[in-house]
């Protein structure tokens, strides 16, 4: 057996776990910048809470509520000179995976003047803010990952930023900043995290350590798909789930990285507007019957942890949690193919999928 594991983040997780841990905050800095996006995070109550243990604290801060979904490096650049001209020393990020990837790019330029290239090099001169992150949605894992996705309008895609530098220091989890979000949007980031964890399982970085978090994270997803299928009520019980669901699924791919299908994924974000967790979804069932040629038994062990008899089980799931689906053109699945196969996650995919493969998937992932 050989493998790494390292999970620097200190993790509170469970009702009110914020005010009743503010002390925390004492080791992060002097000054905070909360990032947020425009509203969530005023109206489900998680910034309300922040700035209460704040304030608790005697600790001063400045808010910057602009980052929108697939943040943009021009935006975290601009969070970045309000955090050096207000001399905040460490961020907070609240709301759903792009606040949380903002706040740990914004971290990385408060203290480094680099250009994109740079930032994206994982190697700086000078140290990395601390990062705090309170997640208010179920799926991206990012409060767990030394990962921050970025929208680069250069190269047309999503870029990640991956150092273990912008682990975040301490996260904050609690399922009741989940509580008001629509059921669209929380299918959409269930099908992330259930993503990141089949993904992990099967990538060719993953291990022993990070399989057991995939196994307990896709155990824990399938006791919530009666809920997100609407069979079930979706009360704070399964919002709570669907939390601890996607930290586990992100500590798996904070070991293993994602691979096809988030490489695939992106340019269905970015060209398309479909939303992450959704873009993941409609690739899953045949991004599945692809690995299984190649490793069958492994693919059977994740269907029977998510409670399904099958792949064909998984497929009719899928369908029923993603509705109708939306038509791409030929010259889409060409030029999207292309975008994905230039994708760092690619040769994490076990078997390494060629230029044919991703076409067929897309083709058949959106026949019409
Ligand atoms: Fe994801």
């Amino acid at each position: 057996m050989n493998f790494k594991y390292f999970l620097p983040t200190n993790i509170f997780f469970g009702q009110d776990c914020i005010v009743k841990n503010a002390e925390t905050f004492d080791k992060s800095g002097k000054k905070a910048v909360i990032v947020t996006g425009k509203k969530s995070a005023r109206l489900n109550g998680s910034e309300k809470d922040v700035r209460a243990a704040l304030d608790s604290r005697g600790i001063p801060f400045v808010l910057f509520n602009e980052v929108e979904s697939n943040p943009s490096i021009e935006t975290v650049r601009k969070a970045a000179e309000l955090s050096r001209n207000e001399n905040a020393d460490f961020v907070i990020g609240i709301g759903g995976g792009s606040p949380l990837d903002a706040a740990k790019a914004i971290a990385v330029l408060i203290n480094n003047d680099v250009n994109d290239d740079e930032l994206f090099s994982g190697k700086y001169l000078n140290p990395v803010a601390p990062v705090i992150a309170v997640p208010t949605t179920a799926g991206t894992g990012s409060e767990v990952t030394p990962y921050a996705i970025l929208t680069d309008k250069k190269i047309e895609n999503k870029k990640n930023l991956s150092t273990p530098l912008i682990f975040p220091a301490a996260a904050f989890l609690d399922a009741k900043y989940t509580e008001s979000l629509p059921l669209n949007v929380t299918v959409n980031t269930a099908i992330d995290l259930m993503s990141h964890s089949v993904e992990g399982y099967l990538a060719s970085r993953a291990n022993s350590m990070s399989r057991m978090y995939s196994i307990e994270s896709l155990n824990v997803f399938g006791e919530c798909i009666p809920a997100l299928t609407g069979k079930a009520e979706l009360n704070i019980k399964i919002r709570e789930k669907l939390l601890y669901a996607s930290m586990m699924a992100g500590i798996v791919i904070a070991h293993t990285g994602t691979t096809v299908v988030h490489a695939m994924g992106y340019p269905l974000t970015y060209f398309r507007k479909i939303e992450h967790g959704r873009a993941n979804g409609l690739l899953m069932h045949e991004y599945l019957k692809f690995i299984s040629s190649m490793h069958p038994d492994k693919v059977k062990i994740l269907i029977h942890e998510l409670g399904l008899a099958d792949i064909k089980e998984f497929g009719n799931l899928m369908d029923m949690l993603l509705g109708e689906k939306e038509i791409l053109s030929r010259d889409e699945i060409e030029k999207f193919s292309s975008v994905a196969l230039q994708a760092g996650s690619i040769s994490n995919t076990d078997p390494v999928p060629k230029i044919d493969d991703i076409k067929k998937i897309f083709t058949s992932s959106f026949p019409g």
